[in-house]
């Protein structure tokens, strides 16, 4: 939702802010511009529509300061257009927003009356128009922003230089990321770490409700009242290259060929490989902040762990999209390995349906970027009600991550394309662990019964290297695919929250009708869409409730539905009522979710390819969706 950059420096700015926003792009791609200071003033260049645009346009134009700021925008408050685009300039201040701004009318008017004029429709002009009329008398900026700050509402990210301090660059968290670091000589600002990561991998993360204040070479934090703050520093271990395609037409084809690692990678540091049994690794339960889990005692920890894992009484799982998939996935996994009752929610749901959440619950949030904003405002609801809160990362040090107590990460690598693939696969490899961890803790569990779904968990990246072979098979099929009218993807057991995976992987981005459903509903309304234009795609591994999916498939057969099958192996049956079939490895219960999940994003992504669609940025949409 919007990506900020920000370079004060020797290099020439239009280079850091323009790659900046590559790696940012993903935030938001309504429109992008740039604001660099010019013979004392800020030229501002603009351009609605993708960064390409904006690239053409400042390809020729040359600048002789060191400030500059950059911005992608995902529009909240007026339609992408130029006039709309970042940054605003008013009276020698120049801005960047991520955010929303709530009291937004009440302050347009109040300016209005005034006699600001506006030249655009944003919430996010108005903040430049109050910053200008503080410094108009001279103010500095970081004083300009401590007077402004107290009047705005909302969950908003800003990056303000002006054109009387070259040497300063003031910013503010509260809700969207920001994190800055130092390069040589230089400083940059950010919405995410990769656009730093060419400069530095020693970063900063603000808080909320931290001024970041930028001069010459060095900055300082402080609280909105001007007191200082203390300034943390993580290092980061990922390369810019893994922001590289890598020769993949798209980062989404190149991040599902990612997965199988993706999963070793998630599960190896808390498998015991000794024994064959789960030890989860420095999860913190019990340590004061994030940046201390390195630092742990590894068996002390894990004691404080097992004691959560044995005393929980009830879990429930909070996402949104696919983390929400990943948690109904989660939820047949912990019932049925821990004996633990389980809720899962949406998370824009949960946070406003006031939940019962009785003593000794487990909150489990699952976020990729770990900035959702319904995430973690139900994070902050539980923490607030004394539940502890685990969360299931792939950003380390995300404003997620700093707030649960406990922490898992899913160390799948920078993900890029906005529709997420190897995060997904990832968080279900983590869910398997933290059941299986449960199952032993609670005695739900035999050793034996641990040590063999471990061995079926750590069998799944090379039988997932075998399923991702059908990519040649579905690049040639979507030719034919795409014709049908729709989509109806159908599975029953932890195959359920893959069908409406597959469906969502499809409407985002081919932009075509498709559903997800459990199969038993079937018969309950969705039949009534089967004619030989609605393609079905049915999931039916080998299970214990794969006799029950293939009396569905003979009735979407009888009504001369097009059926894609995803089954176990050769198995005469499925091949015999589909279209198409796809075998894949054999495996129990636990494991088919991260088979049968690669032909649902292999049939979205080229389907989607061969329509002309850009799958790592379908429209409207951005990866990290920092608003409610
Ligand atoms: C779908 C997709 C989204 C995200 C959702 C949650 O392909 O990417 O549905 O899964 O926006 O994002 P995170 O996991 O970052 O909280």
């Amino acid at each position: 939702m919007c990506g900020i950059v920000g370079y004060l420096g020797p290099r020439d700015p239009k280079d850091v802010l323009i790659g900046g926003l590559k790696s940012l792009e993903y935030r938001g791609y309504d429109s992008a511009g740039i604001a660099i200071l010019h013979r004392g003033e800020f030229k501002r260049i603009r351009a609605e529509g993708k960064l390409l645009n904006l690239e053409n346009k400042v390809k020729n134009e040359e600048f002789d300061g060191h400030l500059g700021i950059g911005h992608t925008r995902w529009a909240t408050h007026g339609p992408p257009s130029e006039r709309n685009a970042h940054p605003h300039c008013v009276g020698g201040v120049s801005l960047v927003h991520n955010g929303i701004i709530e009291n937004y009318s009440e302050l347009r008017e109040e300016l209005g009356r005034g006699g600001a004029v506006f030249s655009s429709d944003t919430d996010s002009e108005l903040v430049a128009h109050l910053l200008a009329s503080e410094t108009k008398s001279g103010r500095p900026l970081f004083e300009a922003v401590l007077a402004v700050l107290p009047r705005l509402r909302g969950a908003y990210s800003i990056l303000a230089v002006s054109q009387e301090e070259p040497n300063v660059m003031v910013a503010f968290k509260n809700g969207p990321p920001l994190v800055v670091g130092k390069g040589h000589h230089e400083v940059v600002i950010a919405s995410d770490v990769q656009a730093l990561l060419p400069y530095t991998k020693d970063v900063v993360y603000l808080h909320d409700h931290e001024v970041l204040v930028v001069k010459g070479e060095e900055f300082k934090l402080t609280a909105p009242d001007g007191k200082p703050l203390p300034i943390k520093t993580v290092h980061i271990n990922w390369s810019p290259e893994q922001a590289e395609k890598c020769g993949y037409p798209h980062f989404m084809l190149k991040e599902i060929f990612e997965q199988p690692r993706a999963v070793a990678a998630a599960m190896a540091p808390h498998i015991d490989l000794a024994l064959k049994a789960v030890k989860l690794q420095r999860v913190g339960f019990g340590a004061s902040s994030v940046e201390d889990l390195a630092t742990l005692k590894a068996d002390q920890d894990w004691a404080a762990t097992q004691r959560v894992l044995s005393e929980t009484e009830r879990v429930f799982i909070v996402a949104c999209g696919t983390s929400f998939y990943a948690g109904m996935i989660g939820e047949y996994l912990l019932e049925r390995l821990a004996g633990v009752p389980v809720e899962v929610d949406i998370a824009s749901e949960f946070r406003y349906r006031h939940p019962v959440l009785p003593p000794k619950s487990l909150l489990i949030v699952i976020s990729q970027s770990g900035e959702t904003a319904d995430t973690l405002a139900a994070l902050r609801m539980a923490k607030g009600s004394g539940t502890k809160v685990l969360s299931i990362c792939n950003v380390k040090s995300s404003s997620i991550d700093r707030e649960a107590d406990g922490h898992l990460y899913m160390n799948a690598g920078v993900e890029i394309g906005v529709a997420s693939t190897k995060a997904l696969v990832a968080t279900i490899a983590l869910l398997n662990i933290l059941a299986l961890a449960m199952g032993q803790e609670r005695r739900q569990l035999k050793a034996a019964e641990v040590k063999d779904f471990l061995e079926a968990l750590q069998a799944a990246p090379s039988q997932m290297e075998t399923v991702l072979a059908y990519n040649q098979w579905f690049s040639e099929a979507a030719a034919t695919l795409k014709k049908h009218k729709g989509f109806l993807y159908m599975g029953r057991g932890v195959s359920f929250p893959v069908a409406m995976e597959g469906a969502l992987k499809l409407k985002e981005l081919a932009y075509m009708h498709a559903e997800g459903y459990a199969a038993g509903e079937m018969k309950h309304g969705p039949l009534a869409l089967i004619d030989d234009r609605m393609a079905v795609v049915m999931l039916a591994p080998q299970d214990d409730l794969q006799e029950k999916t293939i009396s569905n498939l003979e009735e979407v057969k009888a009504r001369g539905g097009k059926i894609i099958a995803v089954g176990t192996g050769e198995d005469p049956k499925l091949r015999r009522l589909s279209e198409h079939y796809v075998a894949l490895p054999e495996a129990p219960w636990t494991v088919n979710p991260l088979l049968e999940v690669i032909p649902v994003q292999l049939l979205a992504y080229h389907v989607a390819s061969s329509l002309g669609h850009d799958v790592d940025q379908p429209r409207n949409l951005a990866k990290s969706v920092t608003v409610e």
